[in-house]
């Protein structure tokens, strides 16, 4: 038996002022994304920009149906239209931005466990670890890969 620890490194801003030009932007893009948000039922509206590594900028919001599994998260409706239409441009950084009844959440939300292995999907396609800019108003947490959200990543390929 070895004791063992997992460290994951993050960085924490209190402002986006804070952080450097090309963050801040992708920063203001997830709150803009937000206004795509189809969220009738939770009221909970979740932005999310991906900037991918040829400098474009795509955005996605939650998606919300009357039977509640059928919707689709921020994060997943921006991937998946990435892998759709520029599969082989690698991911740069996902900036996601959650509000309750229109107001920036203070705490950052955090990604589903769903949306983190369909990261981690991308992140192995590309052969390159992402971005990942959680923002919230009062706290925003920057990650360099889909590992420091996903720990122990599943990967049928990888398993021992
Ligand atoms: N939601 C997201 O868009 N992303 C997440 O990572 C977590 C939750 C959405 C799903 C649903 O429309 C609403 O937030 C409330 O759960």
């Amino acid at each position: 038996m070895a004791d063992k620890k997992y460290i994951i490194n993050y960085e924490e801003f209190t402002s986006a002022s804070q952080m450097t030009p090309e963050d801040q932007e992708m920063v203001a893009a997830a709150i803009q994304a937000q206004k795509g948000s189809y969220s009738p039922y939770s009221k909970f509206q979740v932005g999310a920009a991906l900037k991918l590594e040829n400098g474009l900028v795509l955005k996605g919001a939650n998606q919300e149906n009357a039977a509640y599994p059928s919707g689709l998260c921020a994060e997943r409706t921006v991937m998946f239209f990435a892998g759709a239409n520029y599969p082989d441009i690698p991911f740069d950084t996902l900036a996601i931005a959650g509000a309750d009844h229109g107001v920036l959440c203070e705490s950052p939300a955090s990604p589903c466990g769903s949306c983190r292995q369909v990261m981690a999907e991308y992140q192995k396609k590309h052969k390159k670890p992402f971005n990942i800019i959680l923002v919230g108003s009062k706290r925003i947490r920057k990650f360099h890969c889909v590992d420091d959200v996903l720990p122990f990543i599943f990967d049928s390929l990888t398993v021992e």
